[in-house]
């Protein structure tokens, strides 16, 4: 039996009151339901040093770092800021090491109308430049403050569960896939 996927989850969102927060409790929720996946999550409002931080206050960050070195996969919950994505998730992609390389990576995103699909559009162009390989699925919620109640349920949960059962196939298949890869064939940058 293959080891589990190690999934890390990557919160998009590091706005104090986030929404992100019950999009992300619905997420694992779904994946909780899967035998497959060993969940990490990861948020960049955690990752960064702040000014006069207690000692030790550091290790909640390193068991994160190493959870990122160490994933298979990665699953990046987003919202949609201006027709973009959050300005603190790109400082997280560019700034906090990950091994992007050769692993896959889906999105589950929210927002107004267009439900977060544009920032994902911009997403794709930057993991590649990560060496990440996005997963066509993924799953959005469009007018999200409409689609759960308070307590954070989703009203009508059939699409999306169903859309996320979709992007849970492709990022297992890819991330096992890509583990024997790599484990055969030394995943080479080729700068050019
Ligand atoms: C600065 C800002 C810009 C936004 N721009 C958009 C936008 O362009 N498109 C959209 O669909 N929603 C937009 N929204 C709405 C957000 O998608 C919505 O507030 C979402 O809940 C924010 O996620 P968060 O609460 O987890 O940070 C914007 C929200 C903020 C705060």
């Amino acid at each position: 039996m293959q080891d589990r996927v190690r999934l890390v989850l990557i919160y998009g969102s590091v706005r104090e009151g986030r929404f992100c927060d019950r999009v992300v409790a619905w997420a694992c929720e779904q994946i909780a339901q899967r035998s497959e996946f060993e969940l990490s999550l990861v948020d960049p409002a955690a990752m960064f040093r702040q000014p006069g931080e207690a000692p030790g206050a550091g290790e909640a960050r390193h068991q994160a770092l190493q959870q990122l070195l160490r994933a298979d996969a990665f699953l990046i919950v987003t919202p949609e800021y201006n027709h973009g994505y959050p300005a603190a998730l790109k400082q997280f992609i560019d700034e906090v090491p990950a091994s992007w390389e050769a692993r896959p990576v889906g999105f589950v995103s929210y927002g107004g109308v267009s439900g977060g699909l544009r920032a994902v559009e911009q997403l794709r162009q930057v993991l590649v430049e990560m060496h990440g390989m996005t997963v066509r699925s993924s799953v959005s919620f469009a007018n999200a403050w409409e689609q759960f109640d308070e307590r954070g349920r989703l009203r009508e949960p059939r699409h999306a569960n169903s859309a996320m059962a979709h992007l849970l196939v492709q990022l297992n298949w890819w991330a096992q896939t890509l583990r024997a890869g790599r484990e055969r064939v030394v995943y080479e940058r080729v700068r050019g």
